[in-house]
């Protein structure tokens, strides 16, 4: 559909961007703060460690000055667990909490509304030791944390993001250096799922909690969404576009938003003798959770085709590079898009796609949480970053919102990956995707200043303009 006429941004549309603790913050042991598996993992081969990342824990008030400038509505970021609970259960830590306190305090004082994500990638080391997600108990101990944030920052934070792309913590995480299985497990694709369905219990009950808690917030899961397109129009092919897209996708958002496993994916690991064991009180947990609206971060789409056994190809996956799935689908390179420096594809178009299909599916207003281009950056002697490939990914990303909105989706807000430059999951510093050029190299900590890329100024006047201009 071409429109005549396209809708205005709402005015109250939250354009910002987003980062998440563990990436930026660094200060990984200091004021109290426990080891998180982000601190105790084996970092890849060639990539820095996450002790300093940018340093935000020591320059949050230079970087929320600065998304100030831009004039940010909002900024998403996350709490680190064991920056409150240094164990994950237990004590408290005062510094932790009154880190926060500041940094959100620090936000209101720009009138910058915090979207807090509750967890972002960082399960306590000390929790990881008695299980991680596999011990039933992983949903009390995420309920506490989540009863903790609320206590101490619900008068100031009215909108909370569960948990970050649990689909990738389930499908790639040993990639993204989250995913523990207990020793002796001879099963590990049904302990992932069992983990996954701890996640989806705990993720409800959190969002009960927040309503009874918080009744002014509002509050939804943040998964990562890739529509997936089928390969071509070969019915099997359809069938594995359905495969995967259940799979990847609405797994996990028909628990958040339906109360229900999605059929397919139920079916499927069924099948494979995967699916995970319910306690009593689960489905009515489900059932009784109702997100107020749906974040979600998207990259790229996902091509498909129907999974082919004379085909033995290894496929290494990562959060948009896709694998096969035995007997279900099988990625492809889509002939129709370009890839960004690091092999994904980028798809504005499939953009537009994912919000309706979203909208159409779940009727829930949507938050995008991220979205973005990790690049190669260079910092000019005289102190630029001319990143117009980054503002060419960005401007195609927000005209596609705009055609979403007069398509009659409901957004609420735009918070790109990533405010500041920051630490990959599994690909370093060098993949900076910040508005804000942070000084350091990979291995080499340098000056940590700020600098503003071209992009910066660029959102800056997108901002302005309410999303009018975007030259
Ligand atoms: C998302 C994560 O998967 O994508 C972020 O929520 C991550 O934590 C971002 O950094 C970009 O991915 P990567 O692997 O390039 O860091």
């Amino acid at each position: 559909m071409k429109h005549k006429v396209l809708k205005d941004f709402p005015d109250d549309f939250f354009w910002g961007a987003s980062s998440s603790a563990y990436q930026c913050e660094g200060a990984s042991l200091e004021d109290g703060k426990g080891p998180s598996c982000q601190d105790v993992k084996e970092v890849p081969e060639g990539t820095s460690d996450l002790k300093v990342c940018s340093d935000h824990y020591h320059h949050y008030k230079e970087d929320i000055a600065l998304m100030a400038e831009m004039g940010f509505k909002s900024y998403r970021f996350s709490i680190s667990w064991t920056r409150i609970l240094p164990n994950g259960i237990g004590e408290v830590n005062p510094k932790g909490i009154e880190f926060y306190n500041n940094l959100i305090n620090e936000c209101l004082k720009y009138n910058i509304t915090p979207i807090v994500t509750m967890f972002h990638f960082d399960m306590p080391a000390a929790l990881d030791q008695k299980g991680s997600w596999s011990n039933r108990e992983s949903v009390d101990w995420f309920v506490n944390f989540a009863k903790v944030m609320f206590e101490n920052f619900g008068d100031r934070v009215k909108y909370w993001l569960t948990i970050n792309e649990q689909n990738m913590l389930t499908l790639v995480g040993a990639m993204i250096g989250t995913l523990t299985i207990p020793e002796g497990c001879e099963n590990v694709q049904k302990e992932v799922y069992q983990q996954n369905h701890h996640m989806l219990v705990a993720q409800a009950k959190a969002m009960v909690l927040c309503h009874e808690m918080l009744p002014n917030a509002k509050i939804g899961p943040a998964p990562n969404i890739s529509l997936v397109y089928p390969a071509s129009c070969k019915p099997a092919d359809i069938i594995a576009e359905e495969n995967f897209n259940a799979l990847r996708n609405w797994l996990y958002l028909d628990v958040a938003c339906k109360g229900y496993y999605n059929p397919i994916a139920w079916a499927y690991l069924v099948e494979n003798g995967w699916q995970p064991s319910f306690e009593d009180g689960d489905e009515e947990a489900f059932k009784n959770a109702h997100p107020d609206f749906i974040g979600f971060n998207y990259y790229s789409t996902a091509t498909v085709e129907a999974y082919d056994e004379s085909d033995t190809t290894e496929a290494k996956a990562d959060q948009q590079k896709g694998g096969r799935t035995k007997g279900f689908c099988q990625s492809i390179k889509n002939p129709n898009l370009m890839k960004s420096e690091f092999g994904w594809e980028i798809d504005p178009i499939g953009f537009r796609a994912t919000m309706r299909t979203l909208y159409d599916r779940y009727h829930l207003p949507l938050l995008v949480t991220e979205n973005g281009l990790g690049a190669y950056d260079t910092l000019t002697e005289d102190g630029k970053v001319h990143d117009d490939y980054r503002i060419e990914y960005l401007r195609k990303h927000i005209e596609q919102i705009r055609e979403a909105i007069t398509d009659g989706v409901d957004m609420l807000g735009y918070n790109p990956w990533s405010a500041m430059d920051l630490i990959s999951t599994h690909e370093g510093m060098k993949k900076r995707y910040g508005l804000i050029y942070v000084d350091r190299d990979e291995f080499d900590l340098k000056t940590l200043k700020r600098y503003r890329k071209d992009s910066f100024y660029w959102y800056k006047k997108v901002i302005e303009s309410n999303g009018k201009d975007l030259d």
